[in-house]
C-alpha cells in the first residue's frame, strides 16, 4: 500500500499495463528480488507516454540504479536522441551498464558515475526532459544546478514527491523522515509557484510531479 492511491485503483491501473510483453521484464524482476528501488510500473508507463509525446533529443536522469527507467525512456526515443544518467553507487553503475549493453542501447545511454551534486555542476549540455529520481531531500538543490540546462519547453519529471503520503499530511510523517518531508514540501512549493514553470502533481506510484518550463518570449 503506497498511501497515495487506494489499493484497488493501483491494482486496476497496473492490470492495464501489458507487463509480459515488456522487454524489460527480467530487469524489473531482478530489481524486485534484490530490493533495488525502481519506478512503479504505472510511473514507467507515464515516462513512456511523456517520452513519446515530447520526443526529447536529450534526456538527463538523476538516479540510474540498474538502468530500468533509462531503458524504458530510451525504448521510446528516436535513433538520434541520447540519455545521460547519473548514479553514485559503483555496483549499480556496473549492472546498469551491463543491462544497457545487453539490450543494445550503449550508444544511446551514457551512465556517469558520481554524486549528482558534483556531476551536474560540470554538465554543459542542454536537455529536453529531466527525470529526477534520487536523494529525495536534495531535489531543490539538484534543480538549482540543472534548471539552466533545461531547454524552454522542456519537462522535469520528479518521482516520489508525495513520499508514502508523508508530504501530504503530518499524520503520516515519521520522525526520522521529517527533514526529507520538509525539503520535498519546499521543492513542490517552489516549482509550483515559479514564474517560468507550470507544475502538476499526479498521485500515482509514490507521487510524480510534472513540470513544464515555459518558453520565454
Ligand atoms: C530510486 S533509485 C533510481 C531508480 C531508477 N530511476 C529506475 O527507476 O530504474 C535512486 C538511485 O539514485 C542513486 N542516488 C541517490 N543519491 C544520489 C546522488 N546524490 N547522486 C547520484 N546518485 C544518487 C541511488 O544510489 C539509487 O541507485
Amino acid at each position: 500500500m503506497s498511501n497515495i492511491t487506494a489499493k484497488y485503483v493501483e491494482e486496476y491501473i497496473r492490470g492495464l499495463i501489458p507487463l509480459k510483453e515488456d522487454f524489460l521484464f527480467e530487469i524489473q524482476e531482478y530489481a524486485y528480488k534484490n530490493n533495488v528501488p525502481i519506478v512503479h510500473p504505472e510511473v514507467a508507463q507515464l515516462l513512456k507516454v511523456l517520452t513519446m509525446m515530447k520526443k526529447p533529443k536529450r534526456v538527463l536522469e538523476i538516479g540510474t540504479a540498474i538502468g530500468y527507467s533509462a531503458l524504458t525512456m530510451a525504448s521510446c526515443m528516436d535513433h538520434d536522441s541520447r540519455i545521460i544518467t547519473i548514479e553514485r553507487q559503483e555496483d549499480m553503475v556496473k549492472i546498469a551498464k551491463s543491462n544497457i549493453k545487453n539490450k543494445g542501447y550503449e550508444n544511446k545511454i551514457e551512465v556517469l558515475k558520481g554524486e549528482a551534486e558534483t556531476v551536474l555542476k560540470e554538465l554543459d549540455e542542454k536537455f529536453d526532459l529531466i527525470f529526477l529520481d534520487a536523494a529525495k531531500g536534495k531535489y531543490k538543490e539538484f534543480f538549482s544546478y540543472f534548471i539552466d540546462n533545461l531547454n524552454d519547453g522542456g519537462i522535469i519529471v520528479s518521482d516520489n514527491v508525495l513520499f508514502k503520503g508523508m508530504v501530504a499530511t503530518d499524520e503520516l510523517v515519521i520522525r526520522r523522515k521529517k527533514t526529507i518531508v520538509k525539503r520535498m514540501r519546499d521543492y513542490l512549493k517552489y516549482i509550483s509557484n515559479h514564474e517560468f514553470l507550470e507544475t502538476c502533481v499526479i498521485p500515482i506510484g509514490d507521487g510524480v510531479a510534472i513540470t513544464y518550463k515555459k518558453e520565454v518570449k
